[in-house]
């Protein structure tokens, strides 16, 4: 790995994970952006950007040939709830946008991550300790593209020898870029009304349990997976990778342990918690720890600490 593009740079995970290739391991990276979601502040400043939308191939096999990228980290997704309102846009940004990715990697040798989730699976797989293989039969249009990214990717290994590698990524938390319509995005928001000093309006009911990670752990797992050893992969797309479970219940009362005048209501989104019902409640790592060393590093006091102290400061300087 040595000259990267990342799709989908300005958005929550692209945003943490270009600067972090640049910085700490002084990477060439190219923060790939859409119209509409251009770079800015260090983004902009640290390094080349060019528009790179999924859907142009031939504007993706250009800036590939002109930084001679041998990775690529496609970042580009519709995600969960936003994908049940605009299926066919989820459908044309993951899988006409992971061929095009797929084509061009294919013709000119690149290496390729695009995330998998907890949304590949449906309700019809174990909930508690999701195993690595095991039934995956979502009903919602997210869950049906990551499982199709997941075989797709595996064709493309299998087929052309294009080295695609993945994760099924929990929901994250993070406190630079917000998320945008996935059904965990509530673990992040309940963090910003805390701070803000304002009243939580939890969308996901008591008791719905679901994994999550902080975002450095995410980064970590999607760089180590890149750099693994292949000949230790039994597996290629859609490693299962788990830090922390929780409900709204015990985020809520970690956070009052800290900010004790918090208050949170439910008002259950009824598309949202359908989603959450099912999806796994923890799912079962072992084979990423076995096959390249996964283990996350933040424990869940340990995140909701460097939440609150990240986000005060975002907050006092503005
Ligand atoms: N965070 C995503 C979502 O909630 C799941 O991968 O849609």
């Amino acid at each position: 790995m040595k000259n990267v593009l990342v799709i989908g740079s300005t958005g929550q995970i692209g945003s943490e994970l270009t600067l972090k290739l640049r910085k700490d391991y002084g990477l060439n990276v190219i923060a790939g952006y859409i119209k509409g979601a251009e770079p800015k502040g260090e983004l902009l400043e640290s390094g080349p950007c060019e528009e790179a939308d999924v859907r142009d191939s031939q504007a993706l096999g250009a800036i590939v040939d002109k930084y001679r990228i041998d990775t690529i980290y496609n970042l580009a997704a519709i995600l969960s709830a936003v994908a049940e309102r605009k299926p066919l846009l989820a459908w044309d940004i993951q899988m006409n946008g992971l061929l095009n990715i797929l084509e061009v990697s294919r013709e000119k040798g690149c290496a390729v991550f695009t995330p998998s989730s907890i949304g590949s699976f449906g309700e019809g797989t174990p909930h508690i300790n999701t195993p690595q293989d095991t039934l995956q039969r979502p009903r919602t249009m997210y869950g049906v593209t990551k499982v199709a990214t997941e075989l797709l990717s595996d064709y493309y290994f299998h087929k052309y020898g294009v080295d695609t590698r993945s994760v099924r990524f929990p929901g994250l938390i993070s406190n630079l870029t917000l998320p945008g319509g996935g059904t965990t995005d509530y673990a992040v928001e309940i963090f910003y009304s805390a701070v803000k000093g304002e009243e939580f309006v939890c969308p996901i009911a008591a008791g719905t349990f679901m994994d999550m990670m902080y975002m450095p752990d995410a980064l970590k797992a999607a760089i180590d997976l890149m750099q693994a050893d292949p000949s230790r992969l039994v597996h290629r797309n859609g490693f299962n990778i788990a830090s922390m479970s929780f409900d709204p219940e015990i985020i809520y009362a970690k956070i009052r342990e800290r900010i004790p005048s918090f208050t949170m209501r439910y008002e259950v989104d009824p598309l949202r918690q359908g989603i959450a019902d099912s999806w796994p409640d923890k799912m079962d790592d072992s084979c990423a720890r076995q096959e390249w060393d996964w283990a996350p590093h933040y424990t869940m006091d340990m995140m909701v600490d460097d939440m609150i102290t990240h986000l005060r400061q975002k907050f006092a300087a503005k």
